[in-house]
This record gives C-alpha cells, structure tokens and sequence, in this order.
C-alpha cells in the first residue's frame, strides 16, 4: 500500500497534510536534523529510510550541507517528490528497506517510516543491518511515535494525538484515523527502542521528546 492511501490522503497533499496528522512534526523533523548535523562529520554519506517526500532529507541538508544524502523507499511517488524536493541533492532508491542491501555509509536516518516494520524481531534485524553498514563512530537516527510505558501516559498521550487531529477533522473521524492506523502501524514504548538499540550494539540517546513522539540515536 503507496503511503497516501495507508494515511487516507492524496499524495500530493502529503506535505500539508502530514502537519495536521502528526503532532510536532516538523520539531521532531528538525531535531533529527540537527542531531545529524551536531554528531555526523562533516560531509557525511547519509541513507534515509523511508525518505518519503524528502522533509528529513533537507533537514538534514540543513544542518549538514555537505551531507550526500540517498533516499530509500518503496512508493516511487514519494521518490519523485524528495527529487523535486531537493532537486539534484538526493539519490534515490526505489525499494523495501527492509530487504535491500543498506549502503555503506555515516548516517541512516528515518522519520515515520520504522513503524512500518511490523514485529520486534524484524525490527531488532534493522537495527543489525544498519549497524553493520555504518562506519564506526556511525549514527542511525530515527524520530517517530515512540509510546511511554505507563498505561496512564499512553492514554494521556493518545487524548493529545486525537485532540490534534480535531483540529482539521470530526472526533468520529479523528478515532477512525488512530484505528486505521493501528492495523498498520506498530509503535513500541521507548523503552523498548532502547533497548532494541543496544542490543544491535548502539550506544542509545534520546535526542528529543515530547508526548509520545521520540528522536532516538544510536551510536557506533
Ligand atoms: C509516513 S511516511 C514518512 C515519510 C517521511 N520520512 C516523512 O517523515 O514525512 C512513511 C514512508 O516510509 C515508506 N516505507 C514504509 N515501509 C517501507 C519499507 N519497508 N521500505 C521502503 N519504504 C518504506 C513509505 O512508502 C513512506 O514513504
């Protein structure tokens, strides 16, 4: 399934939509940026899963402009508009990421996309392979929702994420748009991510939070 039709959206209102969707997007989207920019070398070689539209992409560009940076995603009309995005600073892939050799390279970074990675097992394999394409001193970089692990904070959590979505929608829709989701979607607690991370060999931060949505990094 393209990932405008798993959001329920059309593909070229995925930049405007995605705000309404996602509480602090673009904050979440800024902070891996800067996490790039702050721990990466100079010019690193920076693989993005699920490039998507290309928003981490340029965020990372930003705060890293020598960075070369290689889309990968299996929604060829996501590739086409990082390429138009980011005209001539991206490469693209078009692919599963999660089956498809990982180059070599400084930084992997995703935004939104390894929550499509449906079970920890398939997860926990990622992070080894991404582990085993970075150069050391490597980071991968990943923000997405990553839930609390008190049941309390992730019922406080998801009254937040619905009262963002009512914002553009109806309540009925807002729940409609949190269950679709959930039979696609798989979030872990940030616990979880951590110790995922570790024990692919990273040493685990948390670079950003806020409610239930995360920018984790591992280092090499
Ligand atoms: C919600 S979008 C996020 C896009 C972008 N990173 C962003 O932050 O706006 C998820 C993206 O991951 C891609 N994706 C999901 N699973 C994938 C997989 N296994 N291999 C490649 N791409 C995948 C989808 O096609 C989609 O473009």
């Amino acid at each position: 399934m393209g990932a405008a039709t798993h959001l329920g959206i059309n593909l070229s209102e995925y930049d405007a939509v995605i705000l309404t969707l996602i509480p602090h997007y673009d904050e979440l989207i800024d902070a891996a940026g800067a996490a790039v920019g702050a721990l990466a070398r100079p010019a690193p070689a920076v693989v993005d899963l699920g490039t998507g539209s290309g928003a981490l992409a340029q965020a990372i560009l930003k705060a890293s402009p020598k960075a070369r940076v290689t889309g990968i995603d299996e929604d060829a009309g996501m590739l086409a508009m990082a390429e138009k995005r980011l005209k001539g600073r991206i490469t693209v892939i078009h692919g599963n990421f999660e089956t498809i050799p990982i180059p070599g390279c400084d930084v992997i970074s995703a935004s939104f996309a390894l929550h499509h990675i449906r079970t920890s097992r398939r997860k926990a394999a990622l992070y080894r392979r991404a582990f085993a394409a970075l150069k050391r001193g490597g980071l991968i970089v990943s923000a997405d929702c990553c839930l609390a692990s008190a049941a309390a904070l992730q019922r406080s959590d998801r009254a937040n994420w619905l009262a963002h979505l009512r914002q553009n929608c109806s309540p009925a829709k807002a729940e409609g748009y949190l269950k679709a989701w959930a039979k696609e979607d798989v979030y872990f607690t940030l616990e979880q991510e951590m110790d995922l991370l570790r024990r692919a060999g990273f040493k685990a931060e948390i670079a950003f939070r806020k409610t239930c949505f995360a920018v984790v990094v591992g280092l090499k």
